[in-house]
């Protein structure tokens, strides 16, 4: 804030409190004209009359009470232009402090199930139960409460693995984060024709009933275009995060559309790493949860 915007803000915060006092003091002086103090002043309604009766003393401590609060509070924390309070109170400084509260709190429970490993975490309730609200908390946004996914979202409670589902690769997924490139290659086929072919035999390999001829084209695109990644039996790469083709799991949904959507448009999935956000060893309970979906 430059220098006389500042004092633009302080003159209007520290003029506003002082007319609230110098108001009180005004409305408390009798004028000339008005009615004596416990006399009538003219006002009648419905055989109600209003009297001049002073503030009740006790309600007028309470109203210079809040005009000292005022003062007293502007002076510790911030809230007069770039003034930044006596206390040095800051939102960061406050959210800092809870965080190593929290880390003093939970720190050494994190701990004691950092050093077990995966297998034995998935089968245990009380770690099973920090990971499950983990979960809720930083990744049901995206995978869903269920762990079921979306389209674009991989369903993490079953047995089809984009990057693997060992604990090992479930951990790098989450540490890491992973990013997906299918690449558009609608006009490396050929334009329509070539992606409704190849997405045919795309179908057939999970054993829909699709035209057999068109199918048979697509075969040898396949091969030339989309097994270097996909593998030539279209069972997919885990390094990659290429998708095995010859399940009945989709990310992007099991439409002929949205198969030969991905294959003209290409897609390019994104999980965010949370290595820094959450830690070592919020991320070692959260793979273990994840294990447990799928090994029960
Ligand atoms: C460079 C490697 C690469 C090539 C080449 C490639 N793909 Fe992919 N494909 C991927 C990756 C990686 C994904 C996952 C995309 C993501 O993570 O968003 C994917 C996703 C897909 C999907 C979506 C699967 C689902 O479950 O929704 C289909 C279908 C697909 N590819 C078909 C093909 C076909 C057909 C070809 C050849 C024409 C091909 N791909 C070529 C890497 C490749
Ligand atoms: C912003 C959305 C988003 C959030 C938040 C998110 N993910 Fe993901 N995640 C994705 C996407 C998208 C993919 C697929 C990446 C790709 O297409 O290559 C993915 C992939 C994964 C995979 C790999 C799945 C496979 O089949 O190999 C795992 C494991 C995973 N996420 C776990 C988590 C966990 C645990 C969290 C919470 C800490 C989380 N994700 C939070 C979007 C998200």
């Amino acid at each position: 804030m430059s220098s006389f915007w500042n004092w633009w803000v302080i003159g209007i915060t520290v003029a506003n409190i002082l007319a609230c006092f110098w108001l009180i003091k005004w409305t408390m002086k009798s004028r000339p004209g008005e009615a004596a103090e416990g006399d009538v002043t003219g006002h009648v309604w419905d055989g109600l009359e209003e009297l001049n009766n002073p503030l009740p003393r006790w309600w007028l401590w309470l109203f210079y009470g809040t005009l000292i609060f005022a003062f007293a509070y502007l002076a510790l924390y911030p809230g007069l232009g770039n003034f930044k309070g006596l206390l040095g109170w800051t939102q960061e400084n406050q959210w800092e402090a809870e965080m190593k509260a929290a880390e003093a709190q939970y720190g050494p429970i994190f701990k004691k199930f950092a050093s077990q490993d995966i297998e034995t975490l998935a089968k245990d309730p009380e770690a099973l139960d920090i990971g499950r609200r983990l979960y809720l908390n930083y990744c049901a946004l995206c995978h869903g409460s269920d762990a079921q996914g979306a389209k674009g979202f991989p369903n993490l409670a079953d047995d089809a693995w984009m990057y693997g589902g060992t604990p090992e690769q479930i951990k790098a997924s989450i540490l890491n984060g992973r990013n997906g490139v299918m690449p558009a290659l609608g006009a490396a086929l050929g334009g329509d024709e070539g992606v409704k072919a190849v997405a045919a035999y795309v179908a057939s390999l999970s054993g829909r009933k699709v035209d057999p001829a068109l199918a048979e084209k697509g075969k040898e695109k396949f091969a030339a275009a989309c097994a270097a990644c996909h593998m030539p039996d279209g069972t997919g790469n885990e390094a990659l995060g290429a998708p095995n083709l010859t399940d009945k799991s989709w990310i992007y949904g099991s439409t002929m559309e949205s198969i030969e959507e991905t294959i003209r448009n290409g897609r390019q999935g994104k999980m965010p790493a949370h290595k820094d956000f959450l830690g070592e060893d919020k991320v070692h309970l959260l793979t273990a949860y994840i294990y447990s979906l799928s090994h029960k």
